[in-house]
């Protein structure tokens, strides 16, 4: 028998359910997620954790697609996880979507 292991899709949240221009925490798998809302009415998702000092990164804020740690103000990309200073790792952006209104995240098994 063969097993095929694909990612799993997760149900959220309702888009409703993030202010614009902030984000959410989440928990998926044992994984802290940060889930933002842009303006434009799409989600990005990325590590919960900020890896310069461990600033909750759904706390922060979204700058266009920039994620804003409330610690000091790093920015990752949240559409690459890339940080904006060169001494701090990037973060994991996941793939994330909006279907009739409702927010679904893809995240590696673990
Ligand atoms: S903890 Fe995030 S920038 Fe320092």
């Amino acid at each position: 028998m063969t097993t095929t292991t694909t990612a799993p899709r997760i149900a959220l949240c309702t888009l409703d359910e993030i202010a614009v221009g902030l984000g959410r925490a989440f928990d998926v798998g044992g994984r802290e997620i940060a889930v933002f809302r842009t303006r434009d009415g799409r989600a990005l998702a990325v590590d919960g954790k900020c890896p310069h000092k461990g600033g909750p990164l759904a706390d922060g804020m979204l700058i266009g697609e920039q994620v804003v740690c409330p610690l000091h103000a790093f920015r990752f990309d949240g559409t690459s996880g890339a940080c904006d200073q060169e001494s701090v790792c990037a973060i994991e952006a996941y793939p994330v979507e909006v279907r009739d209104g409702t927010v679904y995240i893809t995240v590696p098994s673990a």
